[in-house]
């Protein structure tokens, strides 16, 4: 392989990898600059016709996740797909970065805290992942990069995902494929029933691999209830210890059931930590400002004023008056926003549109307009939140050219369970980043967006979440469920 060029463009320079595919670092020779990129071709070491169909639909499905995924900043993206001369390839963006298992070494310990920051960064690309109903299956440290650039992790190697539609079964004879990789996987997963909490276990074993420094394997296990023992092994508040326990129970009604239970979990110990080390260090200092604080605050006049406005963290929304929209009565759509915003009514019942807000535009004509947009979708049948999300996360970045998924997660609309997504990417020539939050009621959804310049998201980033918490939907006559 090495010195091929495929399609013409894409020159193999190094070989990376054997798995059912093999993995090639190569260079694309028709761009600016030749980037590096990924391609992998399919190559059971196997050719037994069992394995070999496997081995072709996990290939597939590879590159039919990365397709769906790989808007999201922290998953390659998929550039190309293709057969050639009878062998199948996927070529995939290029992460720069090294791979986890140069840092998650045999006999070297992670601290805590590097462990909570890996599992909350993992966890959110997982919550994003799972929310598309793919289960990754091949959680481990090979299959994890350290993004060069910011220090950020990618999750790659898609080639072990499962749709969770149907569950895998073995074909008539009873063979199955191992999928995933051992001391890894959940005993569910060994037996071809993988679950959403699947990856969460991988994911356990991995950040205990890191905390301890000892391969899953060599990690000693209970002979009764075969869980893992390893707390004895590192001294780590037992807190996190609970929470990685959790993570890893063998049996996977006893696990978290979700991504986001997890995520949770960790942010109040992360609450706590930090409560305690400040606690710790800062006494004195602490009781100091407590006795000076509200002196200073209450003789210098200035500083009362920046004190309470920061703690609204945005010293020009205390000051902001704001007025109120009141939509018509098909849309039911009420928001508050400052008095010194355009409002543009549109309430376009085919289009969905409501109304944009534009914060007072600067001079130079040529900067992008920030924007608040709210707008209203007719579902016409039930669908739940769930499946909505679904479906606008592959929708919402098609507006965009190279656009990037940051964070993906629930929140809550007009008091009402709702998710928020904050993306990236380029609209004409403008770098834009964009917040969506939708909910779902009464057969409609409800989208609000704050759009700004990406250099320019921030100032008006505290006004935007401003009004999309003010966001009210009225009840009608008809509906009166709240
Ligand atoms: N998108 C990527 N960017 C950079 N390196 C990659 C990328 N994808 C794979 N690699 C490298 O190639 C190795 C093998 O790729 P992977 O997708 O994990 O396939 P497999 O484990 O099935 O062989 C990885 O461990 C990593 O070192
Ligand atoms: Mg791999």
């Amino acid at each position: 392989m090495l010195g091929t060029t495929l399609r013409g463009h894409y020159e193999i320079i190094k070989f990376l990898g054997r798995g059912f595919s093999e993995t090639y670092l190569a260079q694309d020779q028709d761009l600016p600059g030749k980037p590096y990129c990924i391609v992998k071709q399919l190559k059971p070491q196997l050719w037994d016709p069992f394995v070999l169909q496997t081995a072709t639909r996990l290939f597939e499905t590879e590159a039919q996740v990365l397709y769906k995924l790989g808007n999201h900043d922290q998953i390659p993206r998929l550039l190309a797909h293709f057969e050639e001369n009878g062998e199948f390839y996927l070529v995939q963006e290029f992460i720069d970065g090294d791979i986890l298992n140069k840092d998650i070494i045999p006999g070297k310990q992670w601290s805590e805290d590097k462990v909570i920051n890996f599992l909350q960064d993992i966890l959110k690309i997982l919550e994003f992942v799972h929310q598309q109903n793919i289960i990754h299956r091949d959680i481990k440290p090979s299959n994890i990069i350290r993004r060069t650039s910011d220090g950020k992790l990618v999750l790659i190697d898609f080639g072990a995902v499962k749709e969770k539609i149907n569950t895998f079964r073995p074909n008539s004879q009873g063979k199955t494929v191992p999928i995933g990789t051992p001391g890894y996987v959940p005993n569910e997963q060994a037996i071809g029933n993988p679950e959403f909490n699947s990856d969460i276990y991988a994911l356990g074993i991995t950040a205990i691999q890191a905390l301890t420094g000892i391969l899953p394997k060599q990690l000693p296990k209970d002979p009764e209830t075969h869980e893992v023992v390893w707390r004895n092994l590192v001294q780590i508040q037992p807190q996190l210890a609970d929470i990685l326990d959790k993570m890893v129970r063998c049996d996977s009604r006893k696990r978290y059931q979700s991504v986001n239970e997890v995520l949770q979990a960790l942010s109040s110990l992360v609450t706590k930590r930090k409560f305690k080390k400040w606690q710790n260090r800062k006494i004195a200092l602490a009781l100091v400002l407590v006795a000076l604080v509200p002196c200073i605050v209450v003789l210098v006049p200035e500083i009362r004023e920046k004190i309470f406005a920061s703690s609204h963290n945005d010293s020009s929304l205390t000051k902001t008056s704001f007025l109120t929209y009141d939509s018509s009565n098909y849309f039911m759509i009420r928001m508050k926003y400052p008095k010194d915003w355009r409002i543009q009514k549109i309430e376009d019942r085919f289009t969905g549109d409501v109304a944009k807000f534009f914060p007072p535009p600067k001079n130079d004509s040529n900067s992008f307009q920030p924007e608040v947009s709210v707008e209203m979708e007719d579902l016409k049948k039930p669908i739940s939140l769930p499946d909505y999300t679904n479906l606008k996360v592959n929708q919402i970045t098609r507006y965009l050219t190279n656009p990037r998924i940051n964070e993906s997660h629930p929140t809550k609309l007009a008091n009402l369970p709702a998710h928020e997504v904050i993306y990236t990417g380029k609209q004409e020539q403008f770098n834009v980043k964009r917040i969506a939050v939708w909910t779902v009621k009464d057969n409609k959804a409800y989208i609000v967006t704050y759009t700004a310049e990406e250099s320019q998201y921030d100032t008006f980033l505290e006004t935007a979440q401003a009004m999309m918490n003010s966001l009210e939907i009225r009840k009608s006559a008809s509906t009166s469920s709240k």
